[in-house]
């Protein structure tokens, strides 16, 4: 098992979960983040602290996304995240806004 970041993060890009990572096993892209499986221990601490509850266990994620952590976390690979930079300006107005996925940028 492992956690996923889901359609929700996009834009909003809160950066909450990236601190309380024990691992440090979150990457960054410009507007999204993707936490590596192959390094995730489960642990579940960042799930509590998203605000826009973007990020679930693999059994609540469909496979395109678990696919697309483990696609980005490779892809993004030399940035890594530990601590919380600039967040978007307009992250409130994203915030549960449905079909983000096309404004990914990858
Ligand atoms: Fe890190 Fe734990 Fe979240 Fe996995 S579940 S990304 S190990 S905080
Ligand atoms: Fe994204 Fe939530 Fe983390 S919006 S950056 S998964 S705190």
């Amino acid at each position: 098992m492992t956690y996923v970041v889901t359609e929700d993060c996009i834009k909003c890009k809160h950066q909450d979960c990236v601190s309380v990572c024990p691992v440090d096993c979150f990457y960054e892209g410009e507007n999204f983040l993707v936490i590596d499986p192959v390094e995730c221990i489960d642990c579940a601490v960042c799930v509590a602290e998203c605000p826009v509850d973007a990020i679930v266990p693999d059994d609540a994620a469909t496979q395109f996304w678990i696919d697309l952590n483990a696609e980005l976390a490779i892809k993004w690979q030399d940035n890594n995240i530990t601590e919380i930079g600039d967040i978007p300006a307009d992250a409130a107005e994203w915030a549960g806004v449905p079909n983000k996925l096309d404004l990914l940028i990858r």
